[in-house]
């Protein structure tokens, strides 16, 4: 038999090889999210999400102690307050004492610049009706009204150490509203990531319940969120408005259903494009990996490559300790 001389196999030989030519170093390029509780003195594993948990303020300094030996060094902050502590308009969320706030400064405090520490911008876990924004009485959420506390909360959350205010309600002008407080108020050196193409996706399902949300079952978050029928031209609409209006960063969230989203978005972006691989493709994979048909290990790989091969820069996963626990 007569083989073409080119033969795809050879880089494929050893290890070493496979190495040296796979050009898709991850190791450096994870966020790890999470979630801290107040008025928790226990972590509790979420149960839609096996191995990932509430911290108190205690052990999420321990987790941070833990992924960072592992070499990750980037954190996104989500917040759960105290179910006391919601209101209407989220006010809890830009308190200097807000779950959120209180994990930046701690961590600042035990870690220095030795953290990138990201924080998540949404009223949602704090809202009594858990949508994103302020709602009026038919439940219709108020744009522009939502900005004005976002403002609020931006600047709460960098004065207690943010890197990076990542807003993820998708009110339109978020970023720009954003970028101008913390410009106003002597922040110019902190960052935006925007959920810039953020679909509403039914994979947020496991976070619902790791951030005790008041959203009811039969609500959506469609009027604000993507449409995923859509072409990817609307995502680069989204993503070029936040860009004019100063983001740093850019994500495209979910991530494995929307490879293509992201393929589209880093052709077309300077700016790192992050993908956020969400709560409901963790757990697609823990439960179908729990029943035995799949090679749990090799699927979280196989999953966060090809999440770099379509083009993110950056990825944010549950998966983060357990991938480089492995590698
Ligand atoms: C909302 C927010 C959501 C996620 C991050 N920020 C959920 C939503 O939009 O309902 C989802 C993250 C995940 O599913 O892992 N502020």
């Amino acid at each position: 038999m007569q083989f073409p001389q080119v033969r795809p196999r050879r880089l494929r030989k050893n290890a070493a090889i496979r190495n040296l030519v796979a050009s898709t170093d991850l190791s450096s390029s994870l966020i790890y999210p999470l979630f801290v509780r107040e008025k928790l003195s226990e972590p509790r594993q979420i149960k839609s999400m096996p191995g990932i948990y509430q911290n108190s303020y205690v052990s999420a300094v321990e987790e941070v102690k833990e992924a960072l030996g592992l070499g990750i060094s980037a954190f996104m902050i989500f917040g759960i307050p105290d179910e006391n502590n919601k209101d209407e308009l989220g006010r809890h969320a830009y308190s200097s004492s807000a779950p959120t706030q209180v994990a930046l400064s701690k961590l600042r405090d035990n870690f220095g610049d030795e953290v990138v520490l990201f924080s998540d911008l949404c009223i949602d876990d704090f809202t009594t009706h858990g949508h994103c924004g302020a709602v009026d009485d038919k439940k219709r959420v108020d744009n522009d009204k939502t900005l004005e506390i976002y403002r609020q909360i931006a600047l709460s959350q960098a004065k207690a150490g943010a890197d990076f205010i990542c807003p993820s309600g998708m009110m339109d002008g978020q970023v720009g509203a954003i970028r101008e407080v913390l410009d106003e108020n002597g922040f110019a050196e902190t960052g935006i990531l925007s959920y810039g193409a953020k679909y509403s996706s039914s994979l947020y399902g496991p976070f619902r319940e790791a951030v005790n949300t008041s959203l009811l079952k039969s609500e959506s978050r469609d009027t604000y969120q993507q449409d995923y029928r859509r072409s990817y031209k609307e995502a680069l609409l989204e993503i070029r408005l936040d860009i004019a209006e100063g983001a740093d960063m850019v994500m495209v969230k979910p991530a494995s259903f929307y490879l293509d989203i992201i393929s589209h978005v880093k052709k077309e972006i300077v700016q790192p494009v992050a993908a956020y691989q969400v709560s409901g493709e963790y757990a697609m994979i823990k439960f179908g990996a729990s029943l035995g048909c799949l090679n749990q290990e090799r699927l979280i790989a196989e999953s966060l490559y090809s999440i770099r091969r379509a083009g993110a820069d950056i990825i944010i996963t549950y998966f983060a300790k357990e991938f480089l626990r492995n590698i």
